[in-house]
């Protein structure tokens, strides 16, 4: 798959650097000529030895070391690359390239390139989720960095949360990906679709202090989005209130209440091709919102809730070629009730779990999944890693799109 890439691997010093061992050898199996660049940190953790073996060239850690006196090795490397892989990137690379330092090897040839950049974060949770690092990844993004966004489980600094390197055979997934795109491969089963997903739970303000809103954390539908734009799709996000953070790299609209995800909804509908709404939308909101803060008065306070708009429905009766996908999350009668709203909101799919069951629904990292079309039962999914789950669906979808029944 990889046949005469030329892929300039960027390692830097965290401990999933051992890590980039396997992806090396991994490249180098699918046919691409890897060249390793390490950084002074990344060499405590895996030795050159290891890489340049499983790369069979030289592997550059010193700017100064120049092994061959014909050509500058930063701007020979620069110029080489068809794709720069940064993995595992630490936070510290990523902070260096938003803010454009040049003052090792690595970061130096990255401020020479010209080849498009991949990165693949790994790092410890709480860094990770730093607003600083949040920031830098956000400017890279809009600079047209692409980010293999690291899993989640127990790091190795004893933490569980996302920052673990997404495995080797993943990333190399996705460097495939990104090559049959750039050749405009028709063979990306999304590619030159547009997929909406609508992610989240909806705020509605009571007063300008205190809202409702739900457990929903995001995850879903972010890995959705994810697995979409995995597929060759363009992909746009609508996102209420999240807990968790959203992929980089993917555009992303914020919104509060469900009114607001039905106007961004709405605004997008018409050049969509298909729909996704894992967001979980309040189904009512204050009948008045306070301009100002309520006072503390009586014993009890009564809070008048009327109905909101119905997003998925409205957008079922608008449908054209749209293909539309929603979900259910019940506690009960799981089948009867998303076959229901299947049928009621005019879905394509509807994606039911059980949120009563261990591993499926709000928060987790997992979930168990049943996927009916009007016919009833199409597909019923194991526990999985909500991406895993988000790969099936995309997947399915596409095979309908395309006119192959599942
Ligand atoms: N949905 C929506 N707008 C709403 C409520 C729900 O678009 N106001 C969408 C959700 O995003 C989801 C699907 O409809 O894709 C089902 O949501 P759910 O809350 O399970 O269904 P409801 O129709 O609200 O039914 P109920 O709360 O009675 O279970």
């Amino acid at each position: 798959m990889l046949t005469g890439k030329k892929i300039l691997l960027g390692v830097t010093g965290g401990i999933a650097a051992f890590k980039a061992a396997s992806l090396c050898s991994k490249l180098v199996q699918q046919g691409a000529e890897v060249r390793v660049i390490m950084t002074e940190s990344a060499t405590k953790f895996i030795s050159e030895l290891t890489l340049q073996s499983l790369s069979r060239g030289p592997v550059y850690t010193d700017t100064f070391d120049e092994k061959n006196p014909a050509v500058i090795a930063h701007i020979n490397l620069a110029d080489w690359a068809d794709l720069v892989l940064i993995a595992p990137a630490t936070a510290n690379i990523i902070g260096k390239m938003a803010a454009g330092l040049a003052d090792d090897m690595l970061s130096t040839t990255l401020l020479a390139t010209q080849a498009p950049i991949m990165v693949a974060p790994a790092m410890n949770v709480h860094m990770y989720q730093h607003p600083a690092v949040m920031r830098n990844m956000n400017e890279l993004a809009e600079r047209g960095v692409m980010f293999v966004e690291p899993g989640e489980g127990l790091l190795a600094c004893g933490y569980v949360g996302k920052g673990r390197l997404e495995e080797p055979e993943e990333i190399v997934k996705v460097v495939e990906r990104y090559f049959e795109r750039l050749a405009g491969s028709a063979s990306l089963p999304l590619y030159g679709k547009k997929v909406v997903v609508t992610a989240g739970g909806t705020i509605e303000r009571i007063d300008p202090v205190r809202y409702i809103t739900n457990d929903s954390s995001g995850k879903m539908g972010f890995a959705l989005a994810e697995a979409a734009r995995e597929l060759g799709a363009e992909v746009l996000l609508i996102a209420g209130n999240t807990q968790s953070p959203p992929p980089a790299g993917i555009p992303l609209e914020r919104v509060q209440s469900a009114q607001d995800m039905y106007e961004a909804a709405l605004g997008h509908f018409g050049s969509s091709d298909i729909v996704i709404k894992a967001a979980a939308v309040a189904d009512y909101r204050p009948a008045v919102q306070s301009d100002r803060k309520i006072k503390k008065t009586g014993e009890t306070l009564t809070l008048d809730l009327v109905k909101n708009i119905d997003i998925l429905e409205q957008l079922g009766r608008l449908k054209t070629k749209q293909f539309l996908i929603g979900f259910a999350a019940e506690t009960n009668d799981v089948e009867k009730y998303a076959l229901d709203k299947l049928r009621r909101k005019n879905c394509d799919l509807i994606v039911a779990n059980d949120v009563t069951s261990e591993g499926a629904g709000f928060g987790t990292d997992t979930n168990i999944v049943n996927i009916y079309d009007a016919e009833g039962l199409v597909q019923s999914l194991p526990l999985l890693s909500k991406r895993q789950t988000a790969r099936q669906i995309l997947g399915l979808a596409a095979d309908r799109i395309a006119g192959d029944r599942v």
